[in-house]
């Protein structure tokens, strides 16, 4: 990242920009068009609604967290007409339920949905949500900034249309670069779209990837990281990557179990990517926290939104392996005897 800046209207960017693609799109799965953006990965959720919604359609947003939650606030924000379905939070979207919705209303256009709620710790099931939106022939926008590279998403195979990512997550490279794939029905329905839009017009975006370039001065420095993440990426290969996160975030569920703590999400749709954990009794999400990382020097999070105090999240994607699982997981077993957590003060050496 600290290479000399590069003329990004030059041919080495247009290398780098070919280089960079061309091997998204591998990780993709898809033979469409991933475009990059400069922004974090809420934007990759917004260039996927202001391309695709115009004012007045009617959308169904599945939410199962706060992400699913925000992606329903872009959609209405910029004058979707939003149906939002609800799952109780620690649990994947019923894959019948979405069916049902919509079969009640035959106007819905598109679905929104998360692949991986990152402030829950579970995984939708994205293959047969995936096969009933296209029954239904509908357009399917899908946040999977917490799960792509990461997880098996395979784009062309289960027919998403517009697939959203960010750079800091299982790409393994600082934020900003936000990540989205855009399907033939995407740019159909992008032709039809009337949503003003400037900075993320991923039709300008396409015109100038054509020619190696961007419309907006790109984070070149991004697109460095970028590149060689790609490169460490490829040599491990795809799949190997889906199962070592499968791997690591099995071994978290077990430790935490060991240390007699409650996991929080439904362990059938579990995450790859991140584990809640359900605070102990009488002791709030963010003291754990909080001790993790003044004695321990482990970053871990609490909750968000209304489980701020409710759990704690351990990321386990990217640049992870297993003695980083292992020292977070004895760092927490320190953390609760000192806390006093009873299931736990008798099982700690
Ligand atoms: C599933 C999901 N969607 C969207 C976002 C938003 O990304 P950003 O914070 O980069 O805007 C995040 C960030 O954690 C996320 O996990």
């Amino acid at each position: 990242m600290s290479t000399a800046m590069i003329n990004h209207r030059g041919p080495e960017f247009a290398a780098l920009s070919a280089r960079v693609t061309e091997r998204l799109k591998y990780f993709f799965q898809t033979q469409s068009d991933v475009l990059i953006f400069t922004a974090a990965g809420t934007g990759a959720l917004e260039v996927a609604v202001v391309n695709t919604i115009s004012p007045g359609d009617k959308v169904l947003a599945v939410s199962i967290g706060v992400f699913g939650d925000r992606f329903a606030n872009i959609a209405k924000r910029y004058g979707a007409k939003v149906t939002k379905l609800d799952f109780e939070w620690g649990k994947a979207a019923d894959p019948d339920a979405i069916r049902r919705a919509l079969a009640a209303d035959p106007a819905i256009k598109a679905v929104l949905v998360t692949h991986n709620e990152t402030s829950t710790g579970v995984t939708n099931d994205l293959a047969a949500i995936s096969a009933i939106v296209r029954e239904a022939d509908k357009l399917l926008l899908v946040d999977a900034v917490s799960s792509l590279s990461a997880i098996d998403l395979p784009v062309d195979a289960w027919g998403c249309d517009v697939v959203a990512t960010g750079s800091q997550k299982g790409w393994m490279v600082p934020p900003g670069l936000a990540m989205v794939s855009f399907s033939e029905r995407a740019w159909q329905a992008y032709r039809a779209c009337t949503t003003p839009r400037f900075y993320f017009d991923a039709g300008e975006a396409k015109r100038y990837q054509e020619k190696g370039q961007t419309p907006w001065t790109p984070a070149l420095s991004l697109y460095f990281a970028l590149d060689v993440a790609l490169d460490l990426m490829m040599k491990e290969g795809r799949e190997n990557i889906f199962a070592r996160h499968a791997r690591l975030a099995e071994k978290t569920r077990q430790g935490i179990e060991a240390l007699g703590l409650t996991l929080f999400a439904d362990r059938t749709h579990a995450s790859n990517t991140v584990t809640a954990v359900k605070a102990p009794a009488g002791i709030p999400a963010k003291q754990i926290s909080r001790a993790m990382r003044e004695e321990e020097g482990v970053v871990i999070a609490a909750g968000q939104g209304r489980l701020e105090n409710e759990i704690f999240r351990f990321g386990h994607l990217g640049y992870v392996n297993d003695s980083d699982i292992d020292e977070a997981l004895a760092a927490l077993a320190r953390v609760c005897q000192r806390l006093g957590v009873p299931t736990l003060a008798s099982r700690v050496n």
